[in-house]
């Protein structure tokens, strides 16, 4: 799985005492340049002390620059030498929708595969598949509330009784529920093995099937266990759509709604005055997939520049829990809108330097869209409860908030009285 990426492009010679190179600004004046950089380190080294330079390019190169990620090095001994990066993940191929279908029996053709899917994928997409159906299975029950470590560990002790093989694979025929759970159980069965996604919502599509985070929901908290598990591939099938709710097909269109605000004016400007149909286009949904793609490829570990995703997410995940807890399940993206629709609103309570247009008119386009969530069972102090317990979270409630279209703020901590002020005003103005 682990590939070597030797470096062709600029040379580094790093000593001890040139500091200078360690500094991130440094580095991405070479990165600017277009350049790939090879490493000379001139002194001897330890192990140790190696890991201790790569795990220390790791967080420079995380946040800002599109490299391959470090797993180890190789050196040539204590001589003067020459590092090579093996990258953690092979980057996530998605290949475009007319090519899935060749991609899949390729991967088939590599390996044992176990199949994951749930019990609505089973009956619905598994016949459109015929080479997946002589895999050995498991369904899982469908649903948020079913997103638990139980399921996955009974998947776990599905493949180990078949006595699947860690050089196997799992291929994973679900929306996100499915494709969390299937993520989270490669990434710890046998210590981690390969998984492709085949999402069959558009949820899973655009998003969820992209990005390695895997995890499972927790006493309520939404995602509060989980890992970060790059899938090989992800191959889309927007043909599945067809027999997709269209409450479910809505919530994938919030997430593409986040994407467009992400990638700019432009993307903002045409989404904005899309129709329900225009968003189910093939095109559309493989550029959604790759958009999120390239923003996890520069920032996999989510340290910074990835936290953008995270637009209307504080809010959404505490509503989620919220809801979790009095046992309603809404889809995703609903809450997502809503928390977009809030979180607009702070940024111009905070004065992140978003317009006041763009609030209204973003505003308006998540109430006319998307149906309103179940206000009654609502409240602002709840809401802020679950908010404390977000994995975003450093020493309070943090959140991810936009200045203009493309232009995002990303770590914003917020008092948590002015939070509660005005999620009080958003839902009473909601409610009204
Ligand atoms: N890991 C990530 O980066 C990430 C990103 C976004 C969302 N998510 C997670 O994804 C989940 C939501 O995903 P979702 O919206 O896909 O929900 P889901 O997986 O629950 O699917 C929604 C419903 O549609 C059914 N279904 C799936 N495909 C179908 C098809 N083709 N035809 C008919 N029915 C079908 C499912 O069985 C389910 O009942 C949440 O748990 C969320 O946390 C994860």
């Amino acid at each position: 799985m682990y590939a070597i990426q030797p470096f062709f492009g600029l040379g580094v010679q790093l000593s001890r005492g040139n500091s200078r190179f360690y500094k991130p600004a440094f580095l991405r004046e070479i990165w600017l340049l277009g350049l790939p950089l090879w490493l000379f380190q001139e002194f001897p080294i330890r192990g140790d002390d190696l890991f201790f330079t790569l795990c220390h390019f790791r967080n420079v190169w995380c946040r800002s620059l599109s490299l391959p990620h470090i797993k180890k090095a190789q050196t040539s001994g204590s001589e003067p030498c020459l590092l090579m990066y093996m990258s953690i993940l092979q980057a996530t191929s998605i290949p475009r929708p007319h090519e899935a279908r060749a991609a899949l029996k390729e991967q088939l053709g590599k390996r044992k595969a176990f199949l994951v899917c749930d019990e609505n994928t089973s009956r619905l997409c598994l016949p459109r598949f015929p080479e997946l159906q002589s895999l050995p299975r498991y369904v899982l029950q469908p649903g948020e509330s079913r997103k638990t470590m139980e399921q996955v560990l009974e998947f776990c002790g599905s493949m180990q009784m078949l006595g699947h093989p860690r050089s196997g694979l799992i291929v994973s025929l679900g929306g996100g529920v499915v494709s969390d759970m299937a993520g989270f159980a490669a990434s710890i069965y046998k210590r981690g093995l390969d998984v492709l996604h085949i999402p069959t919502t558009l949820m899973g599509m655009v998003d969820a099937a992209t990005g390695g985070k895997t995890g499972v929901n927790f006493d309520y908290v939404r995602n509060a266990l989980g890992t970060t598990h790059f899938p090989v591939q992800v191959l889309l099938f927007p043909d599945l759509l067809e027999t997709l709710e269209r409450d479910d097909l809505l919530s994938g269109m919030a997430e593409m709604h986040k994407h467009a605000f992400l990638a700019g004016a432009p993307h903002w400007e045409r989404a904005l005055n899309m129709h329900f149909d225009d968003f189910l286009k093939p095109e559309l949904i493989h550029w959604h997939a790759q958009f999120k793609q390239a923003l996890v490829e520069r920032d996999p570990f989510d340290k910074g520049l990835r936290q953008q995703l995270n637009l209307g997410h504080t809010t959404a995940h505490a509503v989620e829990s919220l809801l979790l807890k009095h046992q309603v399940e809404i889809p995703h993206g609903f809450a997502v809108a809503a928390g977009i629709d809030f979180e607009m609103r702070l940024a111009l309570e905070l004065n992140t330097g978003i317009s006041e247009d763009e609030v209204k008119r973003t505003s308006q386009r998540m109430r006319d869209f998307f149906p309103p969530l179940p206000h009654a069972l609502l409240q602002a102090n709840a809401i802020v409860h679950f908010m404390q317990n977000d994995k975003k979270n450093r020493r309070g409630i943090t959140f991810t908030l936009a200045k203009a279209p493309g232009e995002i703020l990303t770590g914003v901590e917020v008092d948590e009285a002015i939070i509660l002020k005005h999620l009080q005003l958003f839902l009473h103005a909601r409610n009204a």
